[in-house]
């Protein structure tokens, strides 16, 4: 049994978001660090890790700042957040209306976190602002577009195009990833990059359950709201689950841009 089915079999709710949370971090873990690599991450810096999660990136930001730095690790909501070593410092904050110190990091880095936040515009300028001269923002977030599209098999198409086409609402934007870029060119940016990529999907692995652990909690409310059955929803996740199943993923798009000096 993977540690996915363990707790979804065994567990409520609130275990299989901490599951999802834990396989979208290592779905994406190596990719966050080459990025943070790439903008040279390393000793005695100053870096903020924005709507940390699980702590993943921010732990690993730990052992690069080393001793005579720190990470700030932030998330509105800290029930998922791991224990951390002792330069990092753990806040509860609300990126929207909590302050951040001025021109104080050397790194700031938020990923799958923008596309959540409603006053996501404004919030780039108050990281710009808490970014030092001549620092990064690196910000990662999905794009969803032609996520739905996709050729799958029925009942799972179906039920997929319900859940990819409705993670848009007046709060959440999953298109946002598309959007950074343009807000750094605006605030001054230099050094622009962009870096994207899309995986295979598959039962089992990090890439693939970050999304079915999805559709596990978001099916009952299907079958609740009328809009699919229970056997159509059983037989979608059988689906997904089998044993050689594959699909494409969402892009996932990191954005890098560095304050002038
Ligand atoms: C999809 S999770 C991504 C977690 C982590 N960055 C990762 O990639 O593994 C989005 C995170 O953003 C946090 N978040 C949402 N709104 C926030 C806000 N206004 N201020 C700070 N964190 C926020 C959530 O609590 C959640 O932990």
């Amino acid at each position: 049994m993977t540690e996915s089915e363990r707790y979804t079999t065994e567990s409520g709710e609130e275990d299989i978001e901490r599951v999802r949370l834990g396989m979208l971090a290592a779905a994406r873990d190596p990719k966050t660090f080459a990025l943070l690599e790439r903008v040279g991450i390393g000793a005695g810096m100053h870096v903020l890790e924005l709507g940390a999660g699980a702590g993943t990136v921010s732990a690993w930001m730990a052992d690069k700042v080393g001793p005579d730095g720190r990470v700030m690790s932030t998330d509105i909501d800290l029930q998922f957040h791991d224990d951390m070593p002792d330069n990092v410092i753990v806040r509860q904050h609300d990126v929207e209306s909590d302050s951040l110190p001025a021109e104080h990091f050397d790194i700031v880095h938020a990923r799958a976190v923008l596309q959540h936040v409603p006053t996501r515009a404004a919030v780039i300028e108050k990281l710009l602002a808490a970014t030092k001269p001549g620092g990064w923002l690196v910000l990662e977030d999905g794009i969803f577009l032609g996520f739905a599209e996709q050729d799958l098999p029925e009942p799972y198409a179906g039920l997929h195009r319900i859940i990819a086409s409705g993670a848009m609402n007046e709060w959440h934007d999953p298109n946002y990833g598309l959007q950074v870029l343009g807000r750094l060119r605006e605030l001054g940016c230099t050094d622009l990059d962009v870096v994207g990529d899309v995986w295979a999907m598959r039962p089992g692995e990090a890439g693939g359950e970050w999304w079915f652990l999805a559709l596990e909690r978001a099916f009952p409310r299907l079958v609740e709201a009328g809009l699919t059955t229970q056997e159509d929803a059983d037989a979608a996740l059988a689906q997904v689950r089998a044993p050689g199943f594959v699909m494409v993923s969402t892009t996932s798009l990191a954005t890098v841009g560095r304050k002038p000096v």
